[in-house]
């Protein structure tokens, strides 16, 4: 892959970036007061709650507490990774992205050239499929094959779905005509090399299901056999440099153009399923690529949704692809999200189902999914009897490890109760099992406003503010949660950080990022002037604090050595200081 980014290349982005143009061109905004408003694009409302803030370079949204600086914007708009949001602020701007290289700054270029060239090429063998589909002397027979399974012309086309021709070289002499291109399509494994060293189509006689991933770009094949007789039902592009099955998911680039913010998505299993219930109307299903769906799935599609629904077969193979999803959707559990389970009737998948069903009876059964919470104990008591010990022990051990990985307090608390209560203990003797109990605990006990944190976050809403206050690095000697950071954050003010989305910039994934980004969106109602002074008093308290604390120590140190020349003459400005500052009380 291309190098990384520079750090200093993004913080400038951010800098140079106007958070009201960036979110104007998706939302349009209305000036209010010194802020911009919209009604909030992250979830439904009438009055508007969203907020963009020029000063802080910061959108909030009092509503549903969406918030951040343009990247994070772009990120959960656009539904990006961070530097495919880095990619697009980028080309808002019109700049280029310039990558670390290790000293070869051409081999960098020439792969990025290349991975622009295979993208290209992928969209070419997608267009000569589709084509296939329109002209080849099968052409009738796929098409009866298609309108046998339901399909109609328009959602054909909506999927790009197409006819990878029988013959071995189609493909190949239709784009693999030069040396270079056909060893390109052998590394996109469009095509494969023998034993004998002949080259030949990879996908002969199937109908194909291009997979685009979340910017339409088409990185990888399915392909089905037209009959039963014909080797494995599915042929998928193996993993290729820009083909990560567990990255991607199919349908999901389709889902996007048809809402910005669907409702809710489900996960189902196969491309069929997705191209057929588009064709019944419920035209936000997506289908994990023929592995269990993965963390990176998951996250990819709560960017998109607050509610994802999985949707698998009742057998054996459905319910451990369930399970195993539910394992890896734990640590995106956040408030405000849902996650839930349909298992269909055996049997049927979504597709054989709404045809014979149609779209309202199958989102009647959406409706009645079953909560993660639910198929969580369901799961884990399945075989166990709970009216043993050994039945209560054994629950407990499973649920445990789990229920620790949820991200949200809320949900955690609620697993807590309801495994409480199936051990028929008190939720405080089963939380004393569980360290989250006590997590939990400390985070409602961290979001009190102390002296430090109204400093870092009044310093963090009031970058230049803060740039006008002298640094005071001494103040590293004292021992206070949050010094460190609340230092940190200054220093940068001082180094030209003067919006509260660079300050954030540079924390992003730092273990310090969420406290900063709880204290970036607190309200406190002070103008400049007044920020300036509760600023300052907070800083003279800590130096207060900090030469009572340094007087003492060298206090101490004398009852036993005797202090140096430097030292006394610390201790005596420590003694001035104090003195100075009664006088002026
Ligand atoms: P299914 O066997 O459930 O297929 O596989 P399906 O989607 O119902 O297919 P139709 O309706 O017969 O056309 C589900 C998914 O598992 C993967 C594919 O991604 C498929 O969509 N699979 C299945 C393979 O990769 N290879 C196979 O041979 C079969
Ligand atoms: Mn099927």
């Amino acid at each position: 892959m291309a190098g990384l980014i520079p750090k200093h290349f993004i913080h400038d982005l951010v800098d140079r970036a106007d958070i009201v143009e960036v979110v104007d061109s998706r939302v349009p905004l209305k000036k209010a007061g010194r802020n911009y408003q919209a009604c909030c694009p992250f979830h439904n409302e009438k009055s508007p709650s969203f907020t963009v803030a020029p000063d802080k370079q910061f959108y909030h949204c009092f509503g549903c507490g969406e918030h951040g600086n343009a990247l994070d914007f772009l990120m959960k708009f656009d539904g990006l990774e961070f530097v495919e949001a880095i990619e697009e602020l980028a080309s808002m701007l019109g700049v280029e992205v310039p990558r670390e290289t290790n000293g070869n700054p051409q081999a960098d270029a020439k792969k990025r050239e290349q991975a622009a060239n295979d993208y290209e090429l992928m969209e070419q063998a997608s267009k000569f499929f589709a084509k296939q589909l329109r002209q080849h002397s099968n052409s009738a027979k796929v098409i009866e094959y298609l309108k046998g399974r339901g399909l109609s012309g328009e959602i054909v086309k909506a999927f790009d779905i197409g006819y990878a021709p029988d013959g071995w070289d189609q493909l190949l002499q239709s784009l693999g005509r030069g040396p270079q291109s056909r060893e390109q399509l052998l590394e996109l494994k469009l095509a494969n090399r023998n034993d004998q060293g002949r080259v030949y189509d990879f996908f002969r006689d199937r109908v194909m299901f291009p997979i685009r991933d979340r910017r339409g770009r088409v990185v990888g094949f399915g392909g089905r056999v037209l009959s039963a007789e014909q080797g494995p039902k599915y042929l998928n592009s193996p993993e290729t440099r820009i083909f990560h099955k567990g990255r991607e998911l199919y349908g999901f680039y389709q889902v996007r153009q048809a809402h910005k913010q669907p409702e809710r998505v489900i996960i189902v299993e196969g491309y069929m399923d997705v191209v057929a219930l588009a064709q019944a109307g419920i035209d936000y299903a997506v289908a994990s690529l023929g592995t269990a769906t993965t963390t990176e799935q998951l996250q990819m599609l709560f960017r998109a949704t607050n509610q994802v629904t999985c949707c698998y077969d009742g057998d054996r193979a459905g319910r451990d692809a369930a399970w195993r999803a539910l394992e890896n959707a734990l640590p995106l559990l956040n408030d405000g999200v849902a996650l839930d389970f349909l298992f269909l009737p055996d049997g049927e998948d979504p597709d054989t189902l709404v045809r014979k069903e149609g779209k309202a009876a199958f989102e009647q059964r959406l409706q009645q999914a079953q909560s993660f919470i639910d198929y969580f104990f369901a799961h884990l008591t399945d075989g166990l009897q709970l009216d043993t010990d050994s039945g209560k022990s054994a629950l407990l051990k499973q649920a445990k490890p789990l229920i620790e990985r949820v991200a949200s307090a809320f949900y955690r608390e609620t697993l807590l109760e309801r495994l409480a209560r199936l051990l028929r203990r008190d939720v405080s003797q089963v939380s004393a099992h569980i360290s989250v109990a006590k997590a939990a605990a400390k985070q409602a006990e961290s979001f009190k406003i102390t002296p430090m944190r109204r400093a870092i976050g009044l310093l963090l809403q009031h970058p230049q503010v803060a740039a006008t206050i002298p640094l005071h690095p001494q103040l590293q000697g004292l021992k206070i949660a949050g010094m460190k950071l609340l230092l940190a954050l200054h220093e940068q003010t001082h180094q030209g950080c003067h919006s509260t989305a660079q300050l954030l910039e540079r924390w992003r994934d730092s273990k310090e990022e969420s406290a900063l980004r709880q204290l970036a969106r607190w309200e406190h109602h002070l103008d400049d002037e007044a920020v300036l002074r509760e600023l300052c008093d907070i800083f003279v308290y800590f130096i207060d604090q900090f030469v009572e604390q340094r007087a003492s120590q060298l206090l101490e140190k004398e009852r036993h050595t005797p202090l140096t020349q430097v030292e006394k003459r610390e201790y005596q400005e420590l003694l001035r200081y104090r003195s100075d500052k009664g006088k002026s009380q």
